[in-house]
């Protein structure tokens, strides 16, 4: 004769297999295994069991528990492949798919990586800073005396607790020789913020590609050479490249740099798109006193660095007539670039 629990244990099995769904087997599933259920229950009459019968009907329960659970868990399955199924089937496979609307660069992304395609090829390394910074990385460290003018509200945007938006990507000169002690030859592309007038060639927010190079015996050569070699990577070789005198209080000598190109649409006129010069002095003198040691001791160290105006570059490049026009979003413009 069949013990109770396996009477017990076979009624369910024939339940759960003739479950029709989800809830009649959750039904099922309390019936018997839930806190009161009625294999459950048999845990508690266990007290009142004759000792030597506990062990056995203690092991009958712990298999009709399995049994029953383990059925459940079978019947589960099923029911879920069977949704599954059932939602797969729903699908017309046959009918073309959504078409997603595939977006394409912004022209000063464009940019950007075409310059660092080539500054990759002449040995540069990509280095990078905050939009926001402090006073020290946008002034001070680069020999900026408190009372000069673009230090001034008028040109800068201060933030209330005393930080700024960078006013140029030289902030990056200093991180990356705090971060790391010569020789370097590093660039930095972003953006910087001024409160200009803003106007066909001047807007707030603008961007810079700034590069660094320090090594023992770096010289003006190098500077007009290699960005020589840069601006005709870019533009062209016909592309002609003239330096003139100009003043940064962190380089020494400072220059600014123009273009001109037959093969460009600007044609026969002068375009200026950098700033440079040789680090001066006191920018590695404060870049030692923030390391807290004399890495960039400028009797053993020489450096140049610039600043090219990266939205004048892609003006020139792509013939665009408004730094304006890179920040309204209007399609019409932005699909010419695609
Ligand atoms: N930071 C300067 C500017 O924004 C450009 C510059 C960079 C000049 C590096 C010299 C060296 O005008």
């Amino acid at each position: 004769m069949l013990h109770p629990l396996e009477q017990l244990r076979d009624e369910a099995l024939r339940e759960i297999e003739s479950a029709t769904d989800e809830q009649a087997l959750e039904t099922t599933r309390v019936k018997y295994l839930g806190r009161s259920g009625s294999i459950s229950s048999w845990g508690e009459q266990m007290k009142t069991l004759a000792k030597d019968e506990k062990p056995v009907v203690g092991k009958l329960l712990n298999e009709v528990r399995n049994a029953v659970t383990a059925a459940i868990e079978t019947r589960d399955a099923q029911f879920r492949l069977e949704k599954e199924s059932g939602a797969l089937a729903r699908i017309d496979i046959s009918l073309p798919g959504t078409p997603h609307e595939i977006g394409s660069l912004h022209p000063l992304q464009q940019m950007h990586e075409r310059a660092i395609k080539i500054f990759r090829r002449m040995g540069f390394a990509l280095a990078e800073g905050p939009d926001v910074e402090t006073e020290w990385y946008c002034f001070d460290a680069l020999n900026t005396p408190p009372d000069h003018p673009a230090r001034n509200e008028q040109d800068t945007f201060y933030l209330s607790d005393g930080r700024l938006l960078r006013t140029h990507t030289s902030t990056v000169q200093i991180r990356a020789m705090e971060s790391a002690p010569p020789p370097l030859r590093v660039i930095a592309s972003g953006a910087a913020y001024r409160r200009d007038e803003v106007d066909a060639t001047h807007s707030a927010q603008f961007h810079q590609i700034e590069g660094l190079y320090v090594d023992e015996n770096v010289s003006v050569a190098d500077l007009k050479g290699d960005l020589e070699f840069f601006l005709r990577e870019l533009f062209g070789s016909e592309t002609e490249v003239q330096f003139r005198p100009h003043y940064f209080p962190f380089t020494e000598p400072s220059l600014e740099v123009y273009v001109r190109s037959k093969a460009l649409k600007r044609g026969e006129q002068w375009i200026e798109v950098a700033g440079c010069g040789m680090v001066h002095p006191a920018v590695f003198e404060a870049v030692n006193k923030a390391r807290g040691d004399k890495a960039y001791d400028p009797e053993k160290w020489s450096g140049y660095a610039f600043g090219l105006g990266m939205d004048r570059l892609a003006m020139i490049l792509f013939d665009i007539p408004d730094i304006r026009l890179f920040a309204e979003n209007d399609l019409r413009f932005l699909r010419q670039f695609a």
